[in-house]
């Protein structure tokens, strides 16, 4: 028996990278784990594999910055299942551009994605676990809530606000049995961050994280386990950084 053996999990971002991992887990311990990015292709093929290696992985294909699409998804997921035990939003992205060259859709897109989706998916999520009287969401902030580092202050500012909205509402939700943390990742290789990376950032990466190399998503993935299971019972409202030490350094 897995330790999420019967459980329904949502990871937005589920297709690849830090989610992609997260998903895998979650399927490893049992549960039946609904995966969500905006393209279907990627969303359909991850959950056909973890499908033919004998998971329950459901595809769910939609995009978290329009609030209609996460109603969409959430009662897919209800009519599916009848519950939502445990949603990690995963699902981000990242222009990085100085402050004078960020535009107004910049800002729209990443607020729109990081900071209104992980927020409403959390309260969509949250109205269906109160019905239930328990549920874990489990969002995936970034060092960058903590550390200023040029070229990502869009991005800063949407991690910081998820922090924020996190402890809010693990304040809210306590009482009706739903546990809501953020993890804030430092550098961990996947796409987001291969897609800019160059050997200063590289020689960056080794010389800000103390243990010397970027993360890999599954070590983010054990974290996000741990949040989400019964065995952080009585944690809610946290920020937990999964860094290799970059919080020591600022
Ligand atoms: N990698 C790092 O170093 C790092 C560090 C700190 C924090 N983080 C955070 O960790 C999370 C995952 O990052 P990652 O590195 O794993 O990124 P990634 O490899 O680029 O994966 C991002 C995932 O989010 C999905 N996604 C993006 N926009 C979406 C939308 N509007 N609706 C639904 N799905 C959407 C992507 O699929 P589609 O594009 O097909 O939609 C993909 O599945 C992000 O929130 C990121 O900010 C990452």
């Amino acid at each position: 028996m897995g330790e999420f053996q019967d459980k329904i999990c949502v990871v937005t971002g589920g297709s690849r990278g830090i989610g992609g991992a997260a998903a895998r887990r979650f399927c490893e311990e049992g549960a039946t784990c609904f995966i969500v990015s905006r393209t279907a292709r990627d969303v359909n093929e991850y959950a056909e594999k973890l499908r033919n290696e004998g998971y329950n992985a459901r595809g769910l294909p939609g995009d978290v910055g329009n609030y209609e699409e996460i109603k969409r998804m959430t009662k897919e997921v209800m009519d599916q299942c009848g519950k939502i035990d445990v949603l990690v939003n995963a699902a981000g992205i990242l222009r990085r551009k100085a402050g004078l060259e960020q535009t107004e859709e910049d800002w729209d897109a990443v607020v729109d994605i990081n900071l209104k989706g992980a927020y409403f998916f959390s309260v969509e999520a949250a109205r269906c676990m109160i019905a239930a009287g328990s549920g874990a969401i489990v969002n995936i902030s970034s060092i960058q809530s903590h550390l200023v580092v040029q070229e990502r202050s869009v991005y800063a500012a949407t991690k910081g606000g998820m922090n924020k909205f996190t402890a809010g509402l693990a304040n809210e939700w306590g009482s009706a049995g739903i546990r809501i943390n953020s993890i804030s990742p430092g550098f961990i290789a996947t796409e987001m961050v291969m897609k800019v990376m160059n050997p200063e950032l590289e020689e960056y990466i080794k010389r800000t994280h103390p243990l010397g190399r970027p993360g890999t998503p599954q070590e983010v993935a054990e974290a996000i386990l741990f949040l989400a299971s019964p065995r952080a019972a009585f944690i809610t409202g946290i920020d937990l950084s999964v860094d290799g030490g970059f919080s020591t350094t600022k």
